[in-house]
């Protein structure tokens, strides 16, 4: 039976969720940069650690069956939870930014050579744009995104040749919280043949997953911004693709043969983890997307507008304070700058009040440059926040500015 969403009962399944900073109840408005864990997700690992620990996919003794199991079962979670065709699709690595480099890595020495290009979002995140530029012999070009923080298709029509191999974007900006029309550019890309990478790191948490629907051919995301633990992420793949992607890292587990004439790689999804995965983070990753699961559908997006909405409107009414992005449909991610005023010291005085929020460039630096601004300050809400810790943003911006002025 699916369970009704109630703030109060949500906030209790957290236990950080309690703890007060410098004597003031926590306000954690930093989570697109990590979430704060269920007590059931600590509980999934500690209960694997203390009752089954053992190597997966090595021994031939029942702890090793059963930690086998639970992390194979992980797997068919994701599959799942972001409609995958196949478990063999995803492949779990230590978090999206592992995921993006093994995908540039492999689709580069598949794809690019000299003379060809790939197409990077402007909006990136580092994770997708430094990985491109390590393995990438061909020329790489920003795609630009308009001023309310969305990719216009018609930049990208006007980027994309024949010559172009992949097109590397983000579903929802990490500054910004604007949400990519992945349709659209999956549909532009794939007219030219070309393989379309899509961040899901913000996306995956802040709405409903289909790769199948996102029709991307790529898929990568942290585990860890989704109320599960670090160390753990996922690279999708579409089987066809990842069939023909080269392995960029060696090692136990991922071949079929070893001599030194030469190693063949073993099946999907194995030939992309090599070595001891983390299985422990990987059913961590799992019970969180059970937790998330239990709501009825579209309640904890419905609850996160709400805060994005008041957020917005009251934030907007400081003088001075500037929202930067504000494409319609965002994920509850607000970035904001205010005249006269560095989004540092800002965030120190409102660190000061309990209000934890981020400042600086947030990973993503041709985006705030792109908006003038050295450092935004990020608030970013999720399922666990509430209205009263809107309010104590605000109030703690005002006081903030008012202090910074003088
Ligand atoms: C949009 C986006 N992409 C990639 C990353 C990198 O994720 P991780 O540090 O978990 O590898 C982040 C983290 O902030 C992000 O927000």
């Amino acid at each position: 039976m699916e369970r009704t969403f109630d703030i109060t009962s949500v906030r209790e399944d957290f236990p950080i969720l309690g703890r007060k900073v410098y004597g003031r109840p926590l306000v954690y408005l930093d989570s697109a940069a990590t979430a704060q864990k269920p007590r059931r997700v600590i509980d999934a690992m500690v209960a694997l650690v203390e009752g089954s620990n053992a190597n997966v996919h090595r021994g031939t003794h029942l702890m090793a069956d059963e930690s086998t199991s639970m992390y194979e079962a992980a797997r068919e979670t994701v599959r799942g939870f972001i409609g995958a065709a196949e478990r063999e699709e995803i492949i779990f690595t230590p978090g999206a930014t592992a995921s993006l480099n093994l995908a540039s890595r492999s689709l580069c020495e598949l794809l690019v050579g000299e003379g060809d290009n790939v197409i990077v979002g402007k909006m990136e995140h580092h994770s997708n744009i430094v990985p491109w530029q390590l393995a990438c012999l061909g020329e790489i070009r920003p795609l630009p995104f308009t001023e309310e923080g969305l990719y216009d298709p018609k930049a990208l029509e006007a980027l994309i040749d024949e010559r172009t191999r992949v097109v590397a974007v983000t579903q929802c900006s990490n500054v910004l919280g604007t949400r990519s029309n992945m349709a659209r550019i999956a549909e532009i890309a794939h007219r030219y043949g070309v393989v379309v990478v899509v961040d899901g790191c913000q996306g995956v948490v802040h709405g409903t997953t289909n790769v199948r629907e996102l029709d991307c051919d790529i898929y990568a995301f942290s585990g860890h911004k989704l109320y599960g633990p670090t160390g753990i992420g996922v690279l999708y793949g579409k089987r066809e693709l990842l069939e023909r992607m080269p392995p960029v890292l060696g090692g136990g587990n991922m071949i079929a043969t070893v001599s030194f004439t030469g190693s063949k790689w073993t099946e999907l999804p194995y030939k992309f983890e090599p070595g001891t995965p983390n299985f422990v983070g990987a059913v961590g990753m799992a019970e969180a997307i059970k937790y998330i699961g239990e709501f009825e559908p579209g309640d904890i997006e419905r609850h996160e507008a709400g805060l994005l909405d008041a957020a917005t409107r009251r934030l907007g009414e400081i003088g001075g304070l500037h929202i930067h992005g504000t494409a319609p449909g965002k994920a509850p991610i607000i970035s904001f700058t205010v005249e006269g005023v560095h989004g540092y010291d800002l965030g120190v005085l409102l660190d000061k009040q309990g209000v934890a929020v981020r400042t600086g460039t947030h990973c993503a630096q041709p985006l705030v440059d792109h908006y003038g601004s050295g450092s935004m300050c990020r608030a970013s809400f999720a399922m666990y926040n509430t209205v009263e810790e809107v309010d104590a943003l605000v109030a703690g911006v005002v006081k903030a500015v008012s202090m910074l002025r003088k």
